[in-house]
C-alpha cells in the first residue's frame, strides 16, 4: 500500500473504493447476503468484498480491544465487615461478639481460643480493626467542651455481663472477707451500693449472718438486670432489704450523689482496673462513703504488655511505659500499683486488706478499702 493511499474507517480507498460504498457495507453486512451487498456497493465479485471484511474485522477487532484496556470491567469485590473488621480468613459475627465481649476480662490467648481462632496472632488485626473504630468512634462522640463548673463524671460503657465464676473457693473467700468488713459497720440508715449480678450471693450471705443491711443495687446489663429483679421479687427478706435498683453504670448513679451518701461499696468488678479507674476515683475523691465504711474492689489481675492491641491508651498502658524500662512490670504490680496510686491520691483512706485469688484461668484481686477521714 501506498504512502498517500487515502484509508476509510481502516479500509483503504483503493481498487474503486469509496467512502459511501464503505458506509454502506458497514450499515447492511448484517441484514444482506453477500451477493446482494456486492450489487448495491457496484462491487463485481464476492472476492472483491472479502478484503473490506478483513480490513474492516482488524478495525473492529482492535477497537474492541482498546475499549476493553480503556474500560477494564470493575470486578466489584465486596467484602462483608461486622462491626467494623472484615468477615474474611473464616472470621464470623458470632466470633466478633465473643471478642468484643470478653476482651476486657479474659487473656489474649484465652480469647483466641474462645473465638476458635488457630493462634493468637489472628486475633491481633481483629483487635487492630476494632481498637480503630473505637478510636473513631470516641472522636466522632466527643462532647464540645463546655466551660461549665459541674464535674463531668466519666461513664463507663455499656457492656455484657461476662461474669461466670459465680461458684468458686477463691470466690468464697473473697465474699467472706467483703463480709467480714461489711459486717463491721452499723446497720442503722445502711446503704450499701453493691453489684449483686443477677444472683445476689454476696447480699444473701451477708443477710443470713446479720439482718438489717440496705442497698442501693446497680447492673449495666439488661438482660442481668431482668434476672436480678425477678430473683429479688422471689425472696421476701432481699426485697425489704434494697433501697433502690438501677440498670445503670456505677458512674451514671453516683453522677449526682452528695458526700456520705453510702455506708459502704461492694465494687465486685471482676475486670481490669482501666475499666474502673475513673469510677473508683470518683467514689474516692467525692467521699460518697461514709466514715468507717468500706469500699472494697474485686478485679482481675492486669496482665497487659504495652502496646498490645487490646491495650487502649489507659492507665495500664501509661504506667507502663513510664517505669523503669527494666522492671519487671508484671500484671499483678500494674493492678497493685494503680490502686495504691488511688488510694494515695485520696486522702483520708487506707487499704485494709488485700486477697489474690485464682479459680479460673485469670487471677482476681480484692482490695478492701476503708474511709478513715
Ligand atoms: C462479678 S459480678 C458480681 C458478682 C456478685 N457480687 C457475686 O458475689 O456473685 C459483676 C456484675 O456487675 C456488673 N458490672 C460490672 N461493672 C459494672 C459497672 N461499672 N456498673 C454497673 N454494673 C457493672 C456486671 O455486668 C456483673 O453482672
Amino acid at each position: 500500500m501506498e504512502n498517500n493511499t487515502q484509508i476509510y474507517k481502516g479500509v483503504a480507498l483503493t481498487h474503486g473504493r469509496t467512502e459511501q460504498m464503505i458506509d454502506t457495507i458497514i450499515e447492511k453486512r448484517a441484514i444482506l447476503s453477500n451477493t446482494e451487498l456486492c450489487k448495491l456497493v457496484g462491487l463485481e465479485s464476492f472476492r472483491n468484498l472479502v478484503p473490506i471484511y478483513r480490513m474492516l474485522n482488524k478495525i473492529q477487532r482492535v477497537e474492541t480491544k482498546v475499549e476493553i484496556i480503556k474500560k477494564p470491567k470493575k470486578v466489584k469485590v465486596i467484602i462483608e465487615t461486622y462491626k467494623g473488621v472484615a468477615l474474611t480468613h473464616g472470621r464470623t459475627e458470632q466470633m466478633i461478639d465473643t471478642i468484643i465481649e470478653k476482651r476486657s476480662v479474659i487473656t489474649p490467648i484465652e480469647l483466641a481460643e474462645l473465638g476458635g481462632l488457630k493462634s493468637f496472632r489472628n486475633l491481633v488485626p481483629i483487635l487492630g480493626q476494632l481498637n480503630k473504630i473505637q478510636r473513631v468512634a470516641s472522636k466522632t462522640n466527643k462532647p464540645e467542651v463546655k466551660n461549665t463548673n459541674k464535674k463531668k463524671v466519666p461513664t463507663v460503657s455499656m457492656a455484657k455481663n461476662t461474669y461466670t465464676n459465680y461458684y468458686g473457693k477463691g470466690k468464697d473467700k473473697a465474699r467472706d472477707l467483703i463480709a467480714q468488713s461489711i459486717m463491721s459497720t452499723k446497720r442503722q440508715s445502711s446503704n450499701i451500693l453493691t453489684l449483686p449480678a443477677d444472683t445476689w450471693i454476696m447480699e444473701k450471705n451477708i443477710m443470713k449472718q446479720k439482718q438489717g443491711y440496705k442497698y442501693t443495687a446497680v447492673e449495666r446489663d439488661k438482660e442481668t438486670y431482668k434476672k436480678m429483679i425477678t430473683n429479688l421479687i422471689k425472696d421476701d427478706n432481699l426485697f425489704d432489704s434494697v433501697i433502690a435498683t438501677a440498670n445503670k453504670t456505677i458512674s451514671e448513679v453516683i453522677e449526682n450523689d452528695k458526700p456520705d451518701t453510702y455506708s459502704s461499696a461492694i465494687l465486685d468488678y471482676c475486670g481490669f482496673v482501666d475499666s474502673f479507674y475513673n469510677e473508683i476515683n470518683n467514689v474516692l475523691t467525692n467521699n460518697l462513703v461514709k466514715k468507717g465504711g468500706f469500699i472494697t474492689l474485686t478485679l482481675a489481675e492486669n496482665d497487659r504488655v504495652i502496646n498490645h492491641p487490646l491495650q487502649m491508651d489507659n492507665y495500664s498502658n501509661t504506667y507502663i511505659r513510664n517505669c523503669y524500662s527494666d522492671e519487671n512490670v508484671s500484671g499483678a504490680k500494674v493492678t497493685n500499683d494503680l490502686i495504691n496510686n488511688l488510694v494515695f491520691n485520696n486522702v483520708g483512706y487506707r487499704i485494709v486488706s488485700k486477697f489474690n485469688y485464682k479459680d479460673t484461668k485469670v487471677k482476681m484481686m480484692l482490695f478492701i478499702i476503708e474511709r478513715i477521714n
